[in-house]
């Protein structure tokens, strides 16, 4: 007999084709699901290539396809594909939602996201695939499987927010590129990328909540030893939306001629609402030299004390002086 962990695997791998065939093969899938993916301008190489589907709006579509064909209840509820409510009835976790699922980095399906399709403030715009045996979200990035060979090629790894921004990066070209989707950035995230790559560049959205998350994981990934780099978006936008807006090509070279090491970028970012108040001024560098005090390796960090003294002009024997402080009282 196979392990339950194994069960849960072939339950997940149905299911995803069963949502491939909906999106493909039928009237809703395709009028719905398909004219979707294709109003925000994604190719069909693309879509195909990260096995994306649809899941239609019935109740239970899925979970009667996945009995029939001999799979067990039992498994389905494990992974959270099927739910049984209160009165013992049997439904669809996913419905009426185009579906990414997520791999882990063998490449085995695990889990999945499901964007919906209404405009409604009160429905969740992604449902999540909950945590099971074979799915552990504080330990999986989403598109690693796709991306891994690409990240050691180029010695770099793009770090974005969600599904489309993953998918839409691979469609300028740029297959290096990743996503926490479902959870904010996790330790256990950037020691795997640690496996592949030394160095993280982070495409968060450009709105508030992207700003906040990229000052957070830049900290996390400095603190784990990686170097970091940042690319912001103007206007709110994503990688995905900006990636749509401005074509592949001119997406390309933004990347590449904005890129800012963490220092300029937390400055850049801090200074904006600082405007000439010493006091908060003084406030920024400080935390400034609180993310350099989390660099392990201390040759590297003084290269960073330099950098700040000449961008904030504040002598580097103060900077210095601050740094050993903190450091100091970290143990
Ligand atoms: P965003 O709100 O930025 O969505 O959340 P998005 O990825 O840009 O989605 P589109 O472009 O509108 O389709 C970023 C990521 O956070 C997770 C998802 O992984 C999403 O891709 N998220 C977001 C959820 O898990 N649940 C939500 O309700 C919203
Ligand atoms: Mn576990
Ligand atoms: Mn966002
Ligand atoms: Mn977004
Ligand atoms: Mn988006």
């Amino acid at each position: 007999a196979q392990s339950a962990k194994e069960s849960l695997y072939i339950v997940s791998q149905f299911a995803a084709a069963f949502f491939v065939k909906q999106l493909w093969e039928t009237d809703e899938g395709k009028s719905i699901g398909l004219s979707y993916f294709k109003e925000r301008g994604f190719r069909e190489d693309i879509l195909k290539k990260f096995e994306v589907g649809y899941s239609p709006d019935v109740w239970d579509a899925m979970t009667q396809s996945a009995v029939s064909a001999g799979h067990k209840l039992e498994f389905l509820e494990s992974t959270g594909l099927s739910i049984k409510n209160d009165n013992g009835k049997i439904y669809d976790r996913f419905r009426g939602r185009v579906m990414f699922p997520i791999h882990n980095f063998t490449g085995r399906i695990i889990g999945f996201g499901g964007r919906t399709l209404k405009t409604d403030k009160n429905v969740p715009k992604y449902v999540n695939s909950p945590e099971s045996e074979i799915y552990h979200k504080s330990n999986v990035l989403y598109g690693l499987f796709h991306a891994k060979k690409a990240i050691r090629d180029s010695d770099n790894c793009y770090l974005a927010e969600g599904y489309a921004d993953v998918l839409s990066v691979h469609q300028a070209g740029i297959e290096n590129v990743v996503a926490s989707s479902g959870t904010s950035l996790t330790v256990e995230q950037i020691k795997l990328i640690g496996r592949f790559t030394q160095n993280i560049t982070i495409l968060f959205d450009g709105d508030a909540a992207g700003i906040k998350a990229s000052l957070r994981g830049l900290d996390m990934i400095l603190e784990e030893g990686l170097n970091v780099k940042i690319v912001s978006f103007p206007d709110g936008h994503d990688p995905d939306s900006y990636m749509h807006h401005v074509g592949a090509g001119a997406f390309k070279t933004y990347l590449e001629q904005n890129r800012k090491d963490f220092i300029l970028y937390k400055a850049n970012v801090l200074l904006k609402d600082a405007g000439n108040d010493p006091i908060k001024r003084a406030g920024i560098i400080r935390d400034i030299v609180e993310s350099i005090a989390k660099i392990p390796d201390p040759i590297k960090a003084s290269v960073f004390v330099r950098e700040s003294s000449s961008l904030l002009e504040i002598e580097e024997r103060i900077l210095m002086s601050e740094l050993n402080k903190m450091r100091s009282n970290k143990v």
